[in-house]
């Protein structure tokens, strides 16, 4: 009964508060919301990233209309309609909401980028279970037993449930932003390349949003969780390492690390980032360092290295796609051991210094995938 009164007193304070709607999903399903704060969408708009807030400021402006918003703070109405960007509480505290992520209908293909499409349907929020996949419409039920006396809930007192949508099943309602995005010269400058396959054995969703402790709801208390605070660079990049692997072989000409990447997309593609692949050999007490390979993708205008709202062509690229093999002149030795340990920057020291971001540690910091021994 307490459950059932404290139900009802959120209900009538959200009639309040609809200005800030992740806020009332807050009270409901608080581990998510506190992951979501911390997430890169949370953080993708121009006063939460301070690469983006760079890279907007350099970035040509010519009809004054913040094209960003579309994928970077659709949730900001005001801005979707007029093009100008305000500082808001929007662009601050949920610049991607949760409802926004949660009424993606469908997912438009377009040249330049795709287009999301939302449902007009009020309160109805689309999610993924395999056990529910039939129900379109769940809504809240008290269902009582013994005479009245146990109540038990299910569904939610807030908002109706659409279960049925086959996009939070195979990854393809991430698809609107990530697909690709072109710049005004029809050149794609984040080159995920992502294709979903529906054999694949992981989604956008289970590799990037896996399941953690924790309830996903306040009542109806369960075991785990989608993490929203999104694995990736900036969340759990130790635990990505897992669908990275190495394979190593020796043949007259030296060694050869083959780097194999399980994800259904090119990896480090996004403009002036870098991955990093360091590699070591201890020798007889000794630890011979060697030159890293560095994985990135250079853009160009008349085949000079450029800012990516120039760029027209690809001047080199060294991203990983199904996998990637580097080849060096060493002969490894019987008792050496290798180590190899990949990893991933913000940004190239090139793009920090063109953002004006070289004193920001944070931006070239390296960041461990992964490490692994080999021994001889
Ligand atoms: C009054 C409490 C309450 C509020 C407020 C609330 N929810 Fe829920 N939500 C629930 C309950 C209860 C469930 C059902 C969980 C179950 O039965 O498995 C649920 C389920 C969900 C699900 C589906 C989970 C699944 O089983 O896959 C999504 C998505 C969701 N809520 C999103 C939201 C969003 C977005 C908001 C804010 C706009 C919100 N909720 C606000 C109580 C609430
Ligand atoms: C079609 C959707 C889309 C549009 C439009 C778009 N972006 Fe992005 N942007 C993304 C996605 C998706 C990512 C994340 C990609 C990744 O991490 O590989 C991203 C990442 C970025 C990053 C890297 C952020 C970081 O933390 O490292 C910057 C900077 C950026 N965008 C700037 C912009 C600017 C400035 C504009 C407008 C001129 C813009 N983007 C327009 C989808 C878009
Ligand atoms: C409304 C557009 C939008 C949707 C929908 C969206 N994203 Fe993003 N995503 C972005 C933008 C923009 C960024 C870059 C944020 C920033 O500026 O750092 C991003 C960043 C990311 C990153 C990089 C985080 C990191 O730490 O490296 C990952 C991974 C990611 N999104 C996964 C997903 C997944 C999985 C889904 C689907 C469940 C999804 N996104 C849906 C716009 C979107
Ligand atoms: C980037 C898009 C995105 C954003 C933003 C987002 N969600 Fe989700 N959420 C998803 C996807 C996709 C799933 C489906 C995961 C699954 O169940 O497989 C999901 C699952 C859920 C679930 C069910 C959890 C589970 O383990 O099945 C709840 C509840 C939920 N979201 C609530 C929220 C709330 C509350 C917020 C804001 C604080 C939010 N979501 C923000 C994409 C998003
Ligand atoms: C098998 C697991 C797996 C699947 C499936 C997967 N990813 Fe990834 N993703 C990774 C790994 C590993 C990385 C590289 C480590 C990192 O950047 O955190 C990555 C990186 C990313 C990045 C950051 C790239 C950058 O350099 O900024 C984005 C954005 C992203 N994935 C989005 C997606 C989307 C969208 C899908 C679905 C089409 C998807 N991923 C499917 C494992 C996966």
């Amino acid at each position: 009964m307490k459950q059932i009164f404290i139900l009802f007193t959120i209900l009538s304070l959200s009639l309040f508060a609809i200005a800030n709607e992740s806020k009332i999903c807050q009270q409901c399903h608080p581990i998510i919301y506190n992951e979501y704060y911390k997430s890169s969408h949370r953080k993708a708009s121009v006063v939460n990233n301070s690469i983006h807030k760079a890279y907007w400021e350099k970035h040509p402006k010519d009809d004054k209309s913040y094209t960003c918003a579309k994928c970077h703070s659709p949730s900001d109405k005001k801005l979707m309609q007029t093009g100008i960007l305000e500082d808001n509480d929007i662009q601050k505290d949920e610049p991607i909401s949760c409802v926004y992520c949660h009424t993606i209908k469908n997912v438009d293909s377009g040249k330049m980028s795709n287009t999301n499409i939302i449902t007009d349907k009020n309160k109805e929020f689309f999610s993924a279970e395999t056990s529910k996949k039939n129900l379109n419409t769940a809504k809240f039920e008290i269902e009582s037993s013994w005479f009245g006396l146990v109540k038990k809930s299910k569904n939610s007192p807030y908002h109706k449930i659409d279960y049925s949508n086959e996009n939070y099943y195979n990854g393809n309602v991430c698809m609107g932003c990530h697909s690709h995005t072109n710049n005004e010269h029809d050149f794609d400058i984040v080159m995920l390349d992502a294709l979903i396959d529906k054999d694949d054995k992981n989604t956008c969703v289970t590799c990037h949003m896996p399941q953690v402790l924790g309830s996903k709801v306040t009542i109806n208390k369960t075991k785990t969780h989608a993490f929203h605070g999104i694995a990736g660079i900036y969340h759990m990049n130790k635990e990505m390492g897992k669908y990275i692997d190495f394979n190593v072989t020796q043949d007259n000409s030296g060694f050869h690390i083959d780097v194999i990447n399980k994800s259904n997309h090119a990896l480090f593609g996004q403009a002036l980032r870098e991955g990093k692949l360091k590699v070591s050999i201890e020798r007889k007490g000794k630890t011979i360092t060697l030159k890293p390979f560095v994985f990135t993708r250079i853009l160009a205008k008349d085949g000079k290295e450029t800012m990516p709202w120039n760029a027209t062509a690809t001047l080199k690229d060294t991203l990983i796609y199904a996998h990637k093999k580097i080849d060096f002149t060493e002969t490894l030795q019987k008792g050496d051991i290798l180590t190899l340990t990949l990893g991933v920057q913000l940004l190239t020291k090139k793009g920090a210094k063109a953002l004006g971001l070289e004193k920001n540690e944070e931006v070239s910091r390296f960041r461990i995938l992964k490490t692994q021994k080999f021994k001889f």
